[in-house]
């Protein structure tokens, strides 16, 4: 990592050697990241998966660490989080925080985007998981991305994001922001609605512990949450880890748990969701490495 490190100085690109990432991820486990690059603008991101390209370094980033689950010790791997963090209108940058976004909007009389309130992401990581729920997902209000790669930066049409349940193909290129087809509302009603989904959201999930969201996908037609309650696996514990109490398809950090107890406690909940229904549940969370 000494000569990626060498390599961003160059071009310079900022960032941090030896980074601990538990506190960067909400479920707040994890070892240490070699390098995290913040590069601040487009170009510095292709100068990042260029040094990763030419070094052969494996190439991960980092959005609000909110759907992640990190193993513990140094990680073979280079973290990106872009720290592009502007807003404007119906854009913003891979970095800025959804929820912020999305009130900004709001308070402009943007109407498109008050249905994804309450999920913890930043725009980069909510457009590459196409972050969404029962109100709306990403791909239905996003217009274009631009993303950046070893090859440059280029700009690709919702079409051209390869959209499918909590996933966009963006053939291993970074975000480097959004713009969103967004239509006059009045914040009065889109305010409401926000509090509406926040609400509800807050009565059936566990908004204030430390988790990583669902933990697995739901299988088609199906709820990996109910599965699991019915399965009787809800408040299942493993070290510090627990099946949530209020919404089965989190597990939470009740403090202190590592990241082997998340795993252990990950697959004792797909086998009992084996056992009992005879569904291999696939997992949503991201893991590195
Ligand atoms: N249910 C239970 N027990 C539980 C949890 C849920 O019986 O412990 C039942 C509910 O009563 C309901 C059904 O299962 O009848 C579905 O539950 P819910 O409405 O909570 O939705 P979900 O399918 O579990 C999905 C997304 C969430 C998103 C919510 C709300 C996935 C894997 N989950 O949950 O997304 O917030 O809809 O829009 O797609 C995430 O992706 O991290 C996430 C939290």
């Amino acid at each position: 990592m000494k000569a990626l490190a060498a390599r961003l100085e160059l071009a310079g690109v900022p960032f941090r050697r030896d980074v601990p990432l538990a506190p960067l991820t909400w479920l707040g486990v994890g070892g240490i990241a070699p390098v995290l690059a913040e590069p601040g603008t487009a170009e510095q991101v292709v100068e990042v998966h260029r040094a990763c390209r030419d070094l052969g370094v494996r190439l991960e980033r980092l959005g609000s660490g909110a759907n992640l689950l990190v193993a513990e010790g140094v990680l073979p791997l280079t973290v990106l989080k872009p720290n592009l963090k502007g807003m404007e209108g119906p854009e913003a940058g891979a970095g800025a925080n959804l929820e912020a976004f999305i009130r900004k909007t709001i308070e402009a009389g943007l109407s498109g985007l008050e249905g994804l309130v309450g999920i913890p992401a930043s725009v980069g990581g909510a457009v590459a998981m196409n972050a969404g729920g029962k109100h709306g997902e990403v791909k239905d209000a996003l217009e274009a991305v631009v993303v950046a790669d070893a090859d440059g930066i280029r700009t690709l049409s919702r079409e051209a994001c390869g959209f499918a349940y909590r996933k966009a193909s963006l053939g291993g290129a970074t975000v480097v922001s959004a713009s969103f087809a967004l239509f006059p509302g009045d914040p009065a009603v889109l305010r409401e609605k926000a509090r509406a989904v926040r609400e509800e959201k807050r009565r059936t999930q566990p908004l204030l512990d430390s988790s990583a969201g669902c933990i697995f996908r739901n299988p088609p037609g199906g709820s990996a949450g109910r599965l699991i309650d019915l399965a009787g696996l809800k408040g299942m514990r493993e070290g510090a880890a627990q099946v949530s109490e209020v919404h089965a398809n989190f597990i939470v950090n009740l403090g202190g748990a590592k990241a082997d107890d998340i795993r252990c406690l990950i697959d004792r909940v797909r086998d009992g969701v084996r056992r009992a229904h005879g569904v291999a549940l696939e997992l949503e969370v991201v893991q590195w490495p």
